[in-house]
């Protein structure tokens, strides 16, 4: 085989200049041997013969070999330093070193559906609006018509901070909060969590979220409550989804009720899910309570409203079917994993 002409092989050597702005640090040290190795470096070799050459090729063989030279250090050095600016501190970390695998994040499935809600009532004219867990027992029962004495207090199983200091039971006080603050006509949402000393259970958590909803004007009517619930309800599952509205009580709104929706995972057949009655709960609601108003300073006779609590995890339990409440708390990775494709 014919060696490379001398003239070839200095192109050789050009042409690596250009590699070196493009090498990672094992690959710059690679160069730095190949061209200029005392042993075997391409550039080295040919200064060598430098002496056993005519003396007009030396002269000019001479002068590009010593050119490239000062460009291969020049070159060598500039990509050392870049390399060492690319690493923190430049402490001889590998700057090119492939980065470590990324997490990447999913929306908790809860906050998802509370999104949803939020969004659907905000399309209804309600805006978000939040308020403190740590709440004052006035604001948690007093202004909402539940007496301290009232059974109500025990059965929410009430953690106290201290005398007059409760976490919250339920996102009610927000209500009281709200319409304290705001002049009627009022539309909010209002997304948190309350906690009760409850078991963790299967179907209890202590801290857990709530939704409650809040529609203060004049000329409000239990017609505009359940248009509004039925609009949700059509919206959030799927459109002819069945509702009903069953009485209930609770002691800040009159009349009170519960509303259920078709159970989605049997669609009215029963099974274990809704305890074989075809219904899932999904809130407690109302039309507010005079004195409720009362308490907050509106005008009774002048304003009406309606209002509800639901439970954004036990809806998404019943979208997922997921059978444990507790799985939305434990912050498991291989449960939150399956929701990273979500909508
Ligand atoms: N606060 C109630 C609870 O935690 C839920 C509730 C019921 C909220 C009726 C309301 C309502 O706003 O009108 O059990």
């Amino acid at each position: 085989m014919a060696q490379a002409s001398l003239g070839e092989r200095l192109d050789e050597v050009a042409r690596a200049v250009e590699a070196i702005g493009r090498a990672d640090a094992a690959r710059l040290a690679e160069l730095k041997t190949a061209l200029l190795g005392r042993k075997a470096g391409a550039l080295t070799d040919i200064l060598r013969t430098l002496p056993d050459l005519p003396p007009d090729e030396r002269k000019a063989v001479g002068r590009r070999a010593n050119a490239l030279k000062r460009d291969i250090e020049a070159a060598l050095e500039a990509r050392e330093r870049a390399l060492r600016e690319t690493t923190r501190g430049g402490a001889g970390i590998d700057g090119t070193m492939p980065a470590r695998h990324q997490w990447r994040g999913a929306v908790h499935p809860v906050t998802h559906v509370i999104d949803e809600i939020c969004d659907i009532f905000h399309e209804l004219g309600f805006v978000r609006v939040t308020g403190p867990e740590a709440e004052h027992e006035d604001y948690n029962f007093t202004k909402l018509n539940i007496p301290l004495d009232h059974p109500a207090v025990d059965e929410h199983d009430t953690l106290w901070l201290d005398d007059h200091i409760v976490l919250r039971t339920h996102t009610s006080p927000v209500q009281a909060r709200t319409m304290e603050r705001y002049p009627p006509p009022i539309r909010v949402v209002v997304p948190g969590l309350a906690y009760r000393r409850d078991p963790f259970d299967p179907s209890h958590s202590p801290a857990f979220h709530q939704i409650e909803g809040l529609c203060v004007d004049e000329g409000i009517t239990f017609v505009d409550f359940k248009a509004a619930i039925a609009f949700f309800v059509q919206r959030f599952f799927a459109p002819g989804t069945p509702v009903r509205f069953r009485p209930s009580y609770f002691p800040f709104t009159e009349p009170s009720a519960e509303v259920d929706v078709r159970c989605q995972t049997c669609r009215g057949a029963g099974c274990p899910t809704c305890k074989r009655t075809g219904w899932m709960e999904i809130m407690g609601a109302g039309m507010v309570h005079p004195a409720v108003f009362e308490r907050c300073g509106l005008d009774a006779e002048r304003y009406t409203g309606w209002a509800f609590g639901m439970g954004p995890a036990r809806v998404a339990m019943v979208r997922h079917g997921i059978p444990d409440i507790r799985l939305f708390y434990e912050s498991d990775v291989r449960f939150l994993r399956q929701f990273l494709d979500q909508p």
